[in-house]
C-alpha cells in the first residue's frame, strides 16, 4: 500500500527484484511467440539475430530503463518529470510515462484474450489430445476462435488472475505470486527439457534452432529480432520503469538486469528447444506460425508417450509465465492513478483491469462478430498489436535512449548505473548511439521505407 507519508513500498531485496523482473519479462513471447517467430523465420538465423539484439540493445535499454525509475522512485510519469528536471530538460519528457502507461494498458487489453486461450487449452490438456488429427485439433483452434462467449470468459477469468495479485500491493501481491510462480515456471521448464532430452528429438532441436545458417539472414528477418527483443525484455512501456521504482538504491542495476536478461533468454531457448524436440520427434512442421503451441503441439502431444501428463504441464508453464507478465503491465496506470490522484490502490487496480478487460472484449470480438471491422486492412487485435509493440514501444524506447544517452547529466547517469571507466563507456555509447540507430531502423521497417 502507498503510505500517505510518501514512503513508496520496495522489494523485499534484490532477488525479489530480480524475480519479479524475470516474471514481466518471461511470458507468452518466450513460449509462444519466440518458438514460431524461430519456426517462420528460418531457425538459427532468427535465434542468432536475436541473441545479438538483445545483448546489443536490450541489455543496455533495459538497464536504462531500470535506472530511470529508481532515481525517479516514481510511477513512470512522475519519474520521467522528476528526472527531466533535475536534468535541467523539458517537462515534455513525461511523454516517454504517458506513452509507457497508456501503452502497457492496451498491451493488457489483447495480451490477456490470448492469455485467455491458453488457459482454454490447459482445460482442454487435462481431457488429453489423444485421438485427435490435424484436421480436429485445427477445428478447436478455430472454434475457440469463433466462439465470443469462451473468449470473452476465459479472457475475464484471465483479468480476475491478475487484478486479485495487484491488489494485494508491491511486495504482498506481486512479489509474493512470484515467489510462487516463478519457481514452479522454471521447475516445469526443466522436466520438458529433460522430457525433450530422454523422450523426443533434441538434436534435431538444436540443429534448427543453432546450426548457423548466414545466407538465411535478411533484413526482415532483423527487423523482427530486434522487435521481439523489445517485447520479450518487457521494454519501453513504463513496466521495468516502474518495477525499477521500487528498487533500493545501492543495488547494481548492471548485475541484476544481467540476471534479467539471462533468465529471459535462458527460458526462450529452453522452452524452444523443448517444443521444437517434441514437434521434430513427432514428423511435424516448425513452421505453423502462432498456431505452432496450440495446433502442431497438441498434435504431438496426442502421439507421444506421456503426452498427456507432459501437454498440462506444457499449458501451465504458459498460464504461469502469462500471468506474471500481465500483472506487470497493470502496474505503471495503477501506480500513476494511486500517486498522482490519490487514489486507493484497490479502486485504481479495479479501474485499471477494468478498462483493459473492456477493450479486450472488442479484441475478442475482432475473431469473430467483428472481424469485418478494419481500419488500415487490420482488425482490432492486429490494429493493437501494431500500435503498441510496433509502434509505440520502439518509439518509447527511442526516447528513453536519447534521454539515458544525451540528456541525463553525466555524473547523474553514473552514480545510477553504477558503473566506472570502460564499462561505462560502452554501456553508454550503446545507449546514445547504437540504440537510436537500430530503432531508427525498426521504424522505418514500420512504415514501409525499408525491409
Ligand atoms: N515480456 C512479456 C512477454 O514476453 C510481455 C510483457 C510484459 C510486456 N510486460 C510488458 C511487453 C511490457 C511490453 C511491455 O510475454
Amino acid at each position: 500500500m502507498s503510505s500517505p507519508s510518501g514512503a513508496r513500498a520496495h522489494w523485499s531485496n534484490r532477488w525479489a527484484f530480480i524475480l519479479v523482473t524475470a516474471g514481466s519479462a518471461i511470458g507468452l513471447g518466450n513460449i509462444w511467440k519466440f518458438p514460431y517467430m524461430t519456426g517462420t523465420n528460418g531457425g538459427s538465423a532468427f535465434v542468432l539475430i536475436y541473441l545479438a539484439c538483445i545483448i546489443g540493445i536490450g541489455l543496455p535499454l533495459l538497464m536504462a530503463e531500470t535506472m530511470l525509475g529508481r532515481r525517479g522512485q516514481s510511477n513512470p510519469v512522475d519519474a520521467m518529470r522528476s528526472v527531466a528536471e533535475e536534468a535541467g530538460a523539458g517537462r515534455w519528457w513525461q511523454v516517454i510515462g504517458i506513452i509507457g502507461i497508456l501503452g502497457a494498458s492496451l498491451i493488457l487489453s489483447f495480451y490477456s484474450v490470448v492469455a485467455g486461450w491458453i488457459l482454454d487449452y490447459t482445460v482442454l490438456a487435462t481431457q488429453g489430445f489423444s485421438g485427435l488429427g490435424k484436421a480436429e485439433l485445427e477445428n478447436i483452434f478455430t472454434g475457440l476462435l469463433a466462439d465470443p462467449w469462451r473468449l470473452v470468459g476465459w479472457h475475464s477469468a484471465f483479468m480476475l488472475l491478475n487484478l486479485i495479485v495487484v491488489i494485494g500491493g508491491v511486495t504482498g501481491g506481486i512479489e509474493r505470486a512470484n515467489k510462487i510462480l516463478m519457481p514452479a515456471l522454471f521447475a516445469i521448464v526443466l522436466l520438458l527439457l529433460g522430457y525433450g532430452i530422454a523422450a523426443a528429438d533434441m538434436p534435431a532441436a538444436i540443429r534448427f534452432m543453432f546450426h548457423f545458417e548466414p545466407q538465411a539472414i535478411s533484413a526482415p528477418v532483423i527487423l523482427a529480432a530486434m522487435g521481439h527483443a523489445f517485447f520479450t525484455l518487457s521494454l519501453g512501456m513504463g513496466a521495468i520503469m516502474t518495477y525499477g521504482s521500487y528498487l533500493e538504491r545501492g543495488t547494481s542495476i548492471t548485475r541484476t538486469c544481467l540476471y534479467i536478461m539471462l533468465a529471459d533468454t535462458g527460458i526462450a531457448l529452453l522452452a524452444g528447444l523443448s517444443i521444437f524436440a517434441i514437434v521434430f520427434a513427432q514428423g511435424l512442421e516448425p513452421a505453423a506460425g502462432p498456431g505452432l503451441i496450440l495446433q502442431t503441439l497438441p498434435l504431438a502431444f496426442a502421439q507421444m508417450p506421456l503426452g498427456k501428463l507432459v501437454g498440462v504441464l506444457f499449458f501451465v508453464l504458459v498460464s504461469f509465465a502469462a500471468w506474471t507478465s500481465a500483472i506487470s503491465l497493470i502496474e505503471p496506470a495503477t501506480s500513476f492513478l494511486v500517486e498522482r490522484f490519490a487514489i486507493g490502490r484497490k479502486a485504481a487496480v479495479a479501474a485499471v483491469c477494468f478498462v483493459a478487460w473492456f477493450i479486450g472484449i472488442a479484441v475478442a470480438l475482432s475473431f469473430n462478430l467483428w472481424s469485418e471491422i478494419k481500419l488500415f486492412g487490420l482488425n482490432i487485435f492486429d490494429l493493437l498489436d501494431t500500435l503498441t509493440t510496433k509502434m509505440l514501444m520502439p518509439l518509447a524506447g527511442l526516447l528513453i535512449a536519447l534521454f539515458a544517452g544525451w540528456v541525463m547529466k553525466r555524473p547523474h547517469v553514473m552514480e545510477e548505473i553504477g558503473l566506472t571507466g570502460g564499462a561505462f563507456r560502452f554501456w553508454h555509447g550503446t545507449v546514445r548511439y547504437v540504440s537510436p540507430v537500430a530503432i531508427m531502423l525498426i521504424f522505418l521497417n514500420v512504415i514501409g521505407v525499408i525491409g
